[in-house]
């Protein structure tokens, strides 16, 4: 997500979507029905993908409650921003632009957590090798998901890279994913 400063600046993080388009291609060559909600994206190869444009996280999550109920299968690989500037209208002087205040935004997955019936709800974490298990069992109950893929980071990277690592973890234990192309 990208998150507004003033009327002509905003900051954002560098996650390219590969993962989110990768899982949506294939779930729609699956056979299933796939409104991809996706901030900022290259929208180019993705024909056939219900693609819902938003732009910040708010916007993200009025996206979600839309679509929510309608769902099976939430996977929430988005990169979403924890917190968002205090929006200041117009543009900011330079001399005047010491600072940012930031407010926090809302957990996605663990707000629309509260409303699952039947839906089987799926997370991502980027984390280091220490703790990886750790976290992502962490995050995987307080957020109130089925599953969670904790991504090794320990490298440095994973923003744009092509390929991951880290550990697929649910309530029952987890699984060891070796290295392999997002795709996979
Ligand atoms: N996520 C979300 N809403 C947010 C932030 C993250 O729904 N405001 C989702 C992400 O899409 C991802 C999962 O939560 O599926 C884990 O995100 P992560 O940033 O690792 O978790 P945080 O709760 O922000 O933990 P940390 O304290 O490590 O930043």
């Amino acid at each position: 997500t990208r998150e507004a400063i003033d009327d002509v600046r905003t900051i954002g993080n560098r996650s390219t979507g590969k993962q989110g388009i990768a899982i949506a291609k294939f779930a729609k060559a699956r056979g299933a029905q796939v409104p991809l909600i996706a901030a900022n994206l290259d929208t180019r190869e993705l024909l056939g993908i219900d693609l819902v444009h938003v732009i910040n996280t708010l916007d993200m999550q009025n996206a979600l409650n839309v679509r929510f109920k309608d769902c099976d299968v939430l996977i929430m690989a988005a990169a979403v921003s924890d917190a968002r500037p205090v929006i200041v209208e117009g543009k900011i002087k330079k001399d005047d632009f010491k600072e940012l205040k930031l407010e926090k935004n809302p957990d996605l997955l663990a707000e629309i957590s509260k409303m699952k019936k039947s839906q089987f709800l799926v997370g991502f974490a980027a984390e280091t090798e220490s703790n990886l298990i750790e976290e992502g069992s962490r995050k995987l109950k307080s957020k109130g998901l089925d599953l969670i893929y904790a991504n090794d980071i320990s490298s440095g990277e994973i923003f744009g890279s092509d390929k991951t690592s880290g550990y697929v973890i649910d309530n029952d234990g987890h699984h060891r994913i070796a290295e392999m192309s997002k795709e996979s």
